[in-house]
Parts: C-alpha cells; structure tokens; sequence
C-alpha cells in the first residue's frame, strides 16, 4: 500500500486549527476523496507553549522552517501564517524544492501571485490559493475552472466582513460609524487596529486576487484605487434608504474596450440589486460572464471552518492532481492588460451637499454641473433652513470622474454653497 503523502503547515492559528480540526474529524472521507492516504508531519509555530485548540501531539510542532523545507518526505505545504514576510519567502523556497504549496494569504498572492504561479508552472507543482478570497465561499476555482468557457465582464464583491457588518449595523440599528466599528471589536469581527479593513486596503488585495484570474492579466495593489468607509454617514444611510439605494463597500472589476478598471469604494447599490440583501459578516462575489450571465456565489467570509473548508478543498485537489500527475490542469495565460486610471471611469453619483436655502442656488448649483457635461438624474432638497443651509442631493446619469471632480471644484467656489458633504459612486443596474 502506497505510504501517506506527507504535509506540512506554517502556522496553526485561526484557519491553521481549522484546517487541523476538518482533516482530522473528516479523515477518511477525505482520504477517500482525495484517493489517497495523507498526514500532517509538521506545524511550524512561533510559540511551542501556546495552548492550541485542538488535540496535538507535541512532537508535530516545530519552530524551525527548516524541519519542513528541507524534509524531502513533505511533499505539500500549507502556509497559514499570514503577512508577506517571511510568509512570501517559505512559499518561494517550498515551490523552489519542488513542493505543493497550498495558502489562504491574500497579501503574498496580490503581492507576488504572477511571480509565484510562473514559478509552480515552471516546477510542474500546484499552488492553491481558494482560502484567500471570501473565506469558504468557493470563487477562485469557479473563476480559473468552471468558467473559463466565459468572458468574464464584471466582478463585483462585498469581500471584506469587518466593514460589511458595520454597514448593516449602522443601516438596521442608525448607530453611527464609531460605534458599529466598537461593536465589531467587541465581537472580534474587526482587529484592535481595523485600518485596513476600513481603508479598503484588505478588500482592494482580494480585488487584485479577483481580477487578475478573472481578465488573465497581472494587476497589481498600485493599479486598484481604493477608498474605505470611514466617511460614510447615517445622512448618506438615509438618503439612500429614501432613494431606494443600500450602500455596501464593493470590490469592482469591470472589463473595457482594450483594458480593465479596478477599484474599491462604498457604492450606492439598488436594494433589487442582489448585493445588497448580503448582511452582517457574509462575503458575496457577483461576477457577469458573457455566456453563464449573471451568477452570485455568497457565504461566510471568514473563520476557522469556513476557511479551513476552502483550504481543505484545495488540499484534496493536489492530492488528486498528485496522483494522476496532472498538475496545474488550468493554463493561465496572464496576458498584460491596461488598467484605467481612475479618472477615466464612468460612473453615476450621489453628492450630498449644503446650500443656502434661497431662489437661484439650484440654478447655480445646476449651471456648474452642466459646465462639465454632468446632467442630473433625480433631486432632493429637505426642508427649510431658514437661516441656515439645507441639505441637497442629486444623483447623476453616468459621467467620466474627471468631469465629476471639475464640476465638484466649481461647485465648491460658489458663495452659496457651505459644503459638498459626500460623494458616493452608484453601481449596479441590473440588466
Ligand atoms: N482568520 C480568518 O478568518 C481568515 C480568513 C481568510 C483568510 N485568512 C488568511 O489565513 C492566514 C492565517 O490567518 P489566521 O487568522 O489563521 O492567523 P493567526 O490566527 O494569526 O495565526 C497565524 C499562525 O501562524 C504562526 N506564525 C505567524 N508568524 C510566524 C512565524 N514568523 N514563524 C512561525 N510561525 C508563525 C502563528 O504561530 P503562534 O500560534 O505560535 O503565534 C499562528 O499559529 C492569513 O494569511 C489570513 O489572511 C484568514
């Protein structure tokens, strides 16, 4: 009988314990699957002391990369460490020895992941990277396999739980941003530094992930524009609500005419839209193929489970390919494509501003929009202010974002108005 293959994970935290607890609990209707035998040897850690939560021989644990790298038997490794260094480096060195690497590190794959599936090619070894988009939701092999018979248009994703669940809150409950962000601490849905799931730096590296395998094509972190949510109001909740819109922070990738344009921002999104019944900390990618249509693949996001199963699934399928010898069964082409700046982009907008509440100030207000070939689609003015300004909000038909900036930079020389308070871009009428 053949022997075990032999594995190796880089790190046992969060997912590492998860991965742990499926591969152990589903031992043999994985190794069934898998058609094959298989143990985990060794689990790099930092800290042997630490107690884990789940039921370990000691002697599987390692602080030394080297028991893994340099053993000859490990023929798979499983780098669940996260960060880019030294994460990037052993995933190098393990494909370098010609091992199977399998990883739910978003940061090295949007870093590095053309550099590193050139390398895997080059050394005829799988590297999987299902766990490191939208956690147990299955998107990256959807993408690289079962619709590849498509043009794949357009990608648009709520990939990032933290800011997600702050959205809904503040949506549901009218508590403002601070205060969904400390109920997110207090549940452990947002780090004690939550910057970069805020920022919209977490979902613009899972953008990267997306977009590249979606259009063929090696986009980097620098070619994503990205804002976060942080300037998101419960006003702009309102006005949303009231205009039949929820606003959701989005990953979108969008093909164009020669090229391709990236970005993450929060988006206005009709309520019909199914993006915006996704609520709390679930993740969903919608993408548009030119033949399958419109399909949504949605689930949890996140945590030990969820991303073990993914990562679990990836690990089954190098054993399978292992075992038939038909590794990197998906070819990838990576052709360059340009990616448009950001100014280019054509969009429709939301802009909350506030005026004095006197006759001509629309006049004015709409002049400066029609200086830059900006028209209007529909119009709010609430109330009167009496002495004090009144909010105003318009929502524009679709205009490039240079023509937006410049009529926003007349409107806000204009004596009567106080401020331009948001600017939110709209997406997703359904075709
Ligand atoms: N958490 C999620 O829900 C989730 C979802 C999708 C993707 N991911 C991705 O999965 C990866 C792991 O995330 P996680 O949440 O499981 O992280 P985590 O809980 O912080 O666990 C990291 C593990 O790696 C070990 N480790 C870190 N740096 C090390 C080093 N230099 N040398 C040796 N061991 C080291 C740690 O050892 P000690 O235990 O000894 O400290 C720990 O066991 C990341 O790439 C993350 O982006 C996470």
């Amino acid at each position: 009988m053949e022997r075990p293959v032999k594995l190796g994970l880089l790190g046992l935290g969060t997912v590492g314990s998860g991965v742990y607890r499926i591969l152990q609990e589903n031992h043999e209707i994985i190794c069934k699957r898998a058609g094959t035998e298989f143990e985990i040897a060794k689990i790099l850690v930092r800290d042997l002391q630490k107690p884990r939560g789940v039921e370990i021989d000691p002697r599987k644990l390692t602080t030394s990369i080297a028991d893994i790298l340099e053993d000859p038997e490990i023929s798979v490794v499983i780098e669940l460490m996260g960060g880019l260094e030294p994460a990037y480096q052993y995933i190098l060195a393990a494909l370098e020895r010609g091992k199977h690497v399998v990883t739910a590190n978003k940061a090295v794959i949007a870093a590095h992941g053309a550099r590193l599936i050139r390398l895997a090619a080059s050394k005829g070894v799988d590297l999987c990277y299902e766990g490191s988009v939208g956690g147990g939701i299955p998107i990256i092999k959807p993408i690289r396999e079962s619709l590849v018979g498509n043009r794949i248009e357009e990608i648009m994703g709520i990939v990032n739980g933290t800011t997600n669940y702050i959205l809904t809150r503040m949506t549901q409950e009218k508590i403002a941003f601070s205060d969904a962000l400390k109920q997110a601490q207090a549940l452990g849905y947002a780090e004690a530094d939550p910057a970069a799931d805020i920022e919209g730096y977490d979902a613009a590296n899972k953008l990267v992930i997306l977009a590249s395998l979606a259009f063929q094509t090696p986009i980097s972190l620098q070619q994503v524009y990205y804002e976060g949510i942080d300037q998101v109001t419960l006003e702009d909740i309102s006005f949303a609500q009231h205009l039949g819109y929820t606003i959701k922070l989005l990953a979108i990738a969008k093909r164009k005419p020669g090229g391709a344009e990236a970005r993450v921002h929060p988006t206005f999104i009709p309520n019909e839209h199914p993006l915006a019944s996704v609520n709390g900390v679930f993740n969903a990618v919608f993408v548009r193929g030119d033949a399958v249509g419109e399909l949504m693949f949605y689930g949890r996001g996140a945590g030990d489970l969820p991303t073990g199963s993914a990562v679990a699934a990836d690990i089954v399928d190098v054993l399978r390919n292992r075992l038939c010898g038909s590794h990197h069964r998906v070819e990838t082409l990576w052709q360059p494509i340009p990616v448009e700046p950001v100014e280019n982009v054509r969009t429709r907008y939301y802009i909350r501003l506030h005026a004095e509440d006197k006759p001509g100030v629309l006049a004015q207000i709409a002049a400066s929009f029609g200086a830059e070939g900006v028209s209007i689609e529909s119009m709010i003015q609430q109330g009167r202010g009496q002495d004090q300004p009144v909010p105003i909000v318009f929502i524009t038909h679709e205009v490039e974002e240079r023509q937006m900036r410049a009529s926003l930079a007349r409107i806000s020389t204009l004596a009567v108005v106080k401020d331009i308070a948001s600017v939110i871009r709209v997406e997703g009428v359904m075709s």
